[in-house]
């Protein structure tokens, strides 16, 4: 479809809420979520107000990196169900009037696909070992690593095989864990795999993807020595791992496939989102050009500190970045790899984008009510923005990140890898709680959960707050209520200025006047013009004298 055709296209505003197979709902009692388990809770969604879902990955894996390590890119892992459950599953959110999303994880394998399986089993310089990045060792021996890159997880990026005859052989790369070699994309049978695999989940009906490390798959020629670290970079494309040019063509081939399978006459689009931590952002923009990706999760947004300048220049520049490929911008605030926001804004706030590792229970603890303040205002002004908006399962419940968590039960490779020195991602990926008060807080029929529920999940269950006034559950149906009605997804933002503490702005809706957002960012209160009506506002407040510090507020 051309990007005239779909100007009104449903992912254009849609609201994705992102499940984390592992922890969302288990069915049988094993203390992991699964698909039967998602599929009996969707009605959730549909009473939450969202359009599509997110599946993070359920194929068949040893789940080294919880399902980032795919093993088998068609089947579905024993622990999540089989594969008509997944079917069921896209069924039964189709007739609920949800889209679905799955992750696809390109990058990377499993080290137990049998291609790479089939690699270690073959000699260098093989057909096998030309599917992943498989390079001679550096030193007289070989012994060196074939260059510096590191692993994202912390630790070498390079790891030595044994070969056939029992000696130390060549190296393969691994971006991420020792489990998950990178594929090598300059070899068409990678690409067509890929496509093929594409096309197998379209067919089973979904609605599009989330495409994990899309900016990882193409690797500089030659493989050269990074020069400095990604942690430290201003441009991700200085780095010969991140970014490259060629990462392009791949989603270019992508769309002319999610294009193939549009219905002429109905809003059917199937989309691409690329998870992709590229700086600055106008580089980001270019994987939404139009005939590339349909959307990119604008991670800036997430990062901006609880400061109303910054948060402004976020937003300002995001919106600035896709206006000329007519591409929405995407809002996300939580998800399965960063600290929950209602426990990441719950610390003072220091300039400057915000990459936080997880919290452990020796570390300084975030003051968890303010935080929650900060974070019901935080998604109030995401949910006014123009575009599309992601949600992590449990934000609507306000949960926190479990900070507590005993370290020998973490299962984030990163906090190995790290050599202790970053807990990793266990932290924000703890079992929902449905009913307050049953074993495991409602999320399975047993006491089971893979990872320990932090007591205060009993009284943040979803049954506790539904019909509460003021509750987070209602704050968030209310307000993508609001935001469905008033089509604020689709409005242009105009920016208002009502102080240095303040971020505000007036968005056009589709049923006459804009809507107003105003965020008081920790600063006096801000008066509010006598004839506006509220639409809503992020705390149960008296707004008599006028909006308070870390409250936000819709106004027409
Ligand atoms: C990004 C995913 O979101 C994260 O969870 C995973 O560990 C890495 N990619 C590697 O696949």
């Amino acid at each position: 479809m051309s990007e005239k055709t779909n100007a009104t296209a449903w992912w254009r505003d849609a609201v994705i809420y992102q499940i984390y197979p592992r922890s969302w709902a288990d069915a049988d009692g094993d203390g992991m979520g699964d698909l039967p388990g998602i599929t009996a809770r969707l009605p959730h969604l549909v009473d939450l107000g969202v359009d599509a879902v997110w599946l993070s990955p359920f194929y068949t894996s040893p789940q080294h990196d919880a399902g980032y390590d795919v093993a088998d890119y068609r089947d579905v892992d024993p622990r999540f169900g089989k594969l008509a459950d997944a079917d069921t599953m896209i069924a039964r959110a189709h007739e609920l009037g949800l889209r679905v999303l799955v992750d696809l994880v390109p990058n990377h394998s499993s080290s137990e696909h049998p291609w790479f399986k089939e690699a270690l089993a073959s000699a260098p310089g093989s057909a096998a070992r030309a599917r992943y990045v498989f390079r001679d060792g550096r030193g007289e021996h070989g012994e060196e690593p074939p260059n510096n890159w590191l692993s994202v997880f912390g630790g070498p990026g390079w790891t030595r095989v044994t070969e056939a005859d029992g000696e130390p052989g060549q190296w393969y790369l691994h971006l991420f864990d020792v489990t998950q070699p990178d594929f090598d994309w300059s070899n068409p049978e990678v690409g067509d795999e890929m496509e093929s695999v594409l096309r197998f989940w379209l067919d089973r009906g979904v609605d599009g993807f989330r495409i994990d490390v899309a900016h990882g798959l193409v690797k500089a020629d030659g493989l050269p020595d990074a020069t400095h670290s990604y942690a430290d970079s201003k441009r991700t494309d200085d780095l010969p791992m991140w970014d490259q040019p060629g990462v392009h063509d791949i989603y270019r081939r992508w769309r002319k496939v999610t294009d193939s399978y549009a219905v002429e006459g109905e809003d059917a689009d199937r989309i691409l989102c690329a998870e992709a931590w590229v700086l600055p952002v106008e580089s980001l923009a270019r994987y939404v050009r139009g005939d590339e990706l349909h959307q990119s999760f604008n991670f800036g947004f997430l990062m901006a500190p609880w400061i109303a300048k910054e948060m402004r220049a976020e937003i300002t520049e995001s919106l600035a970045a896709v206006a000329p490929y007519a591409a929405p911008q995407t809002w996300v605030l939580s998800n399965h790899d960063v600290v929950r926001h209602a426990s990441r804004l719950g610390y003072a706030p220091q300039p400057g984008p915000l990459r936080m590792p997880g919290i452990g229970a020796d570390d300084p603890q975030p003051d968890a009510e303010l935080g929650l303040r900060r974070a019901r205002a935080a998604t109030t002004t995401m949910l006014a923005l123009p575009g599309s908006a992601y949600l992590y399962q449990g934000e609507e419940l306000g949960l926190p990140e479990a900070t507590e968590l005993p370290d020998e039960l973490r299962q984030d490779p990163t906090w190995e890898r790290s050599g202790h020195t970053n807990r990793g991602r266990d932290g924000c990926r703890v079992p929902i709680p449905w009913e307050g008060g049953d074993p495991s807080y409602g999320f399975g029929p047993s006491e089971k959960s893979w990872l320990p529920q932090p007591e205060v999940f009993g009284e943040l269950a979803v049954a506790r707050q539904q019909g509460v006034p003021g509750s987070t559950l209602e704050l968030y149906r209310t307000l993508l209520g609001l935001r469905r009605e008033h089509r604020l997804g689709r409005g242009e933002l105009t920016w208002l200025d009502l102080g240095e503490d303040v971020v505000a702005f007036e968005v056009t809706t589709e049923t006459g006047a804009p809507v107003r957002l105003i965020a008081n960012v920790g600063g006096p209160n801000v008066p509010l013009p006598a004839d506006a009506e509220v639409l809503v506002c992020s705390q149960d407040v008296d707004l008599a004298d006028g909006l308070p510090a870390d409250c936000a507020a819709w106004l027409r």
